[in-house]
């Protein structure tokens, strides 16, 4: 009788099939992954093995079998409880992007459960629980059973990953944070599945970025990531739809913590957007989106646009806003900040920035502003860093829009009067005038479904 055990696996032979451009099949994945989360693997051999991943790229059998790896590497969540379907959003990244404190409510007030396992501000783009940590008492890192016990009773709750969740994205996403390996699409597939399939969610809406803020730099490298995301949760069994969202300015007016809560919270007291160089209409109208789609694939609305239209009945009936407030209040959160959110906006300076030149504003790089908003104290260079709750940047003129010279352009809000200079002057070089107006940008483009994203994936060579 033949013997049937495979050979045992090691390493660095694994390492040396990837550098010399080898696939590995799923069990060499699965080798890796474990040796990741159980800390069994050096780091200098795992950051190697990602070097010659990030080089050789990842075939789409190696990111599957990766991105399941990833999800079985640690404890999972099951919302087979809470007798509704369970819908989650991601978005890849951006600065000013506070959809999820409108999608959650909107969507959980149209009866789907939305558990969100968020992320925390890392370089120039924000985070979901740093913002949310700005209202006092409010907890993000709730064991499983309270995440259940908060869906049950409010329909959504917002925290932090637990420390069992996923452990092998942890290892490999520190590694890949100091080995400059984080920008390849197929590992930065694998790591936001992981974690979004380890929800056990019927169903996810991915917001990609794209443009001058996003995560991956060019167009096309955004749609094959949204392309990847779609086809590779398909094939793990969740429904999944990604539409790719324009990031070349930031979304509404606000990029910080507690200013970005106050912007949503108004949203939904149903202060609208007003017309002109003020208007956050962008914010709104890629939530009722988001909003509409979780709708739909969470078994509410026959049609994205139907979901659309509910969304917008429980924003205007205020349903949305009392959904909001109850989840904030069963996370232990003190709601009556909102009575008066001005008054609770404690910076420690301030610096209103009046526009340089007259004409439209026609360019932002809005990587860079992320980067001003960061240095104001909002933001956190290394992971663990704390973050100013009350620094950050309200803009006051959003691209496309006239201004007068000496006309207020943005208001930074910094920890200290030292820490005023360099984002001001971050912000003066990222925003360009010009006497005609720009173009405008499509704030929702190519919508990806299963059907599409593999015809992409089939069609499109890399
Ligand atoms: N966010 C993640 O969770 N992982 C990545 O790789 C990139 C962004």
């Amino acid at each position: 009788m033949p013997n049937s055990t495979p050979p045992p696996l090691r390493t660095v032979d694994l390492i040396r099939k990837k550098r010399d451009g080898g696939t590995l099949d799923a069990r060499e994945i699965g080798f890796l992954t474990a040796g990741a989360a159980s800390e069994s693997i050096r780091p200098e051999q795992l950051s190697a093995w990602l070097m010659a991943a990030w080089l050789r790229g990842l075939s789409l059998d190696e990111i599957r079998a990766l991105t399941l790896a990833m999800r079985d590497s640690g404890e999972k969540f099951s919302p087979a409880r809470l007798g509704r379907k369970a819908v989650d959003k991601h978005s890849t990244g951006g600065v000013g992007d506070k959809t999820s404190f409108l999608v959650a409510p909107l969507t959980a007030a149209c009866g789907v459960a939305v558990p969100m396992i968020s992320g925390r501000s890392l370089g120039h783009t924000g985070g979901t629980l740093d913002k949310l940590e700005s209202i006092p008492g409010y907890r993000t890192a709730l064991t499983l059973q309270e995440f259940e016990e908060v869906l049950q009773k409010c329909g959504a709750s917002i925290v932090s990953q637990t420390p069992r969740l996923v452990p092998a994205d942890r290892i490999l996403y520190d590694l890949r944070d100091r080995t400059a390996t984080v920008e390849s699409p197929g590992l930065i597939c694998a790591s936001i599945l992981s974690k979004k399939l380890a929800a056990g969610l019927d169903a996810l809406v991915l917001d990609v970025k794209t443009g001058s803020g996003a995560f991956l730099r060019k167009h096309e490298d955004s749609e094959y990531l949204a392309a990847l995301m779609v086809a590779t949760a398909e094939a793990a069994g969740t429904r999944t739809v990604a539409l790719l969202t324009d990031m070349s300015q930031p979304l509404g007016l606000a990029a910080g913590n507690w200013i970005e809560l106050i912007e949503a919270v108004e949203l939904l007291r149903g202060k609208r957007p007003v017309e002109g160089p003020e208007s956050n209409e962008d914010l709104l109208e890629l939530s009722l989106v988001l909003a509409g789609w979780m709708i739909h694939l969470g078994g509410q609305a026959a049609t994205p646009d139907d979901g659309y239209t509910r969304a917008e009945v429980v924003l205007r009936d205020g349903s949305a806003l009392k959904k909001f407030f109850e989840m904030i209040t069963a996370q232990g959160g003190d709601i009556s900040v909102f009575d008066n959110p001005v008054a609770s906006h404690h910076a420690g300076a301030t610096e209103v920035v009046p526009a340089w030149e007259r004409g439209f504003v026609a360019k932002m790089d809005t990587t860079a502003l992320g980067w001003a908003v960061q240095r104001t104290g909002a933001g956190r260079e290394k992971p663990g860093e704390p973050v100013d709750p009350d620094a950050g940047i309200v803009f006051h003129a959003r691209r496309g829009a006239y201004v007068e010279k000496g006309q207020p352009l943005a208001t930074v809000y910094a920890t200290d009067k030292g820490m005023l200079a360099e984002p001001v002057d971050i912000l003066k070089r990222a925003i360009l005038f010009s006497k005609t107006p720009p173009d405008a940008m499509e704030l929702v483009g190519r919508i990806f479904t299963r059907e599409s994203a593999e015809k992409y994936l089939r069609d499109t060579v890399r």
